[in-house]
């Protein structure tokens, strides 16, 4: 693996390899891992050229564990904003010696474009590209399904919201497919799920009620109103009506099963914060995980494994 740009195609045996690498990355407590020099002498550039709290922050901290040089390019006050191209952007950053970029962009794609034009030696990371993929994202809710629930081939997971722009959900449900995950549901109003869902081996409802009833592990979406245009946009109040994952409606759901959402979190408009703050909520150990699923997705591309 030299870069990584999406899990989509990715087979089952690498996706275990990251997932069985980040564990020896997670302490006993799930906080605390000591600093390895897996990294060392390297430069991790953080290019976000979309606003982000977790992943870029997470991205962060993983690559000073691996013992790296981390820059974060301020892309608003960078020379971007001049009109700079992006190419011309990555040639001039490659030309200070970068190892590894890690780049999230509005535009799909953008990522694969950077991976074209980069020496062989440079590594790239897809850390969210418009809504097409988010990779880490999907391999870090993997890594917390795989944690609470063990083992995949038994699970009914539902994929609840705004499926339509979400690069969460895409890369969540490939990874699903290949490890074997039983059923694949994704949940949301007929404007809301893309037409190629079923293609995709899920299944797809159009009620909270049937989506979530007897599932494992329910994945809640954000509303993207940044991605949608007038006509789309549902009202909040209409949305949380129908969709919005209540105390109540969890019920539906297994007893044991798992609240999951990537953030930044809509409270009232598709979660009731007493679910976001609730005994079932993994929301926070996703973050906490997604540290060390970033650590192994950078000793592993750095390395050149799998
Ligand atoms: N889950 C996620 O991508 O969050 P951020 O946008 O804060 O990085």
């Amino acid at each position: 693996l030299i870069h990584l740009l999406s899990v989509e195609g990715l087979p089952k045996s690498i996706l275990t390899h990251i997932l069985d690498t980040a564990t020896n990355f997670v302490s006993v407590n799930d906080r605390e891992v000591k600093k390895v020099p897996l990294l060392r002498g390297k430069s991790v550039f953080n290019l976000f050229f979309e606003n982000s709290t977790r992943t870029r922050t997470t991205f962060e901290i993983a690559a000073t564990r691996l013992s790296a040089d981390v820059i974060n390019l301020d892309i608003a006050r960078s020379s971007a904003s001049k009109g700079e191209s992006l190419l011309d952007t990555i040639a001039n950053l490659s030309a200070m010696a970068a190892d590894m970029f890690v780049v999230r962009h509005s535009e799909s794609g953008a990522p694969y474009l950077i991976a074209q034009h980069v020496a062989p030696h440079v590594h790239v990371i897809n850390a969210g590209d418009g809504r097409h993929a988010h990779p880490t994202q999907g391999l870090l809710d993997m890594f917390t399904i795989r944690h609470f629930k063990k083992d995949f081939s038994n699970l009914t997971v539902a994929i609840v919201g705004d499926v339509l722009h979400s690069r969460v959900a895409r890369s969540d449900i490939h990874a699903l497919t290949t490890l074997g995950c039983a059923e694949v549901r994704v949940v949301g109003p007929k404007t809301l799920v893309p037409s190629d869902m079923a293609q995709m081996g899920v299944r797809v409802c159009h009620t909270l009620e049937e989506g979530i009833k007897d599932a494992d592990v329910i994945i809640m979406l954000r509303l993207q109103n940044e991605r949608m245009s007038g006509a789309l946009l549902p009202s909040s109040h209409e949305f949380f009506k129908s969709y919005g994952l209540t105390p109540e409606k969890l019920q539906l759901a297994k007893s044991d099963a798992i609240v999951m959402h990537p953030g930044p979190i809509n409270r009232g408009v598709e979660i009731d914060s007493a679910v976001v703050d609730g005994k079932q909520s993994v929301v926070l150990p996703q973050v906490t995980f997604g540290i060390a699923v970033r650590m192994a997705v950078m000793s592993i591309v750095a390395g050149n494994e799998a």
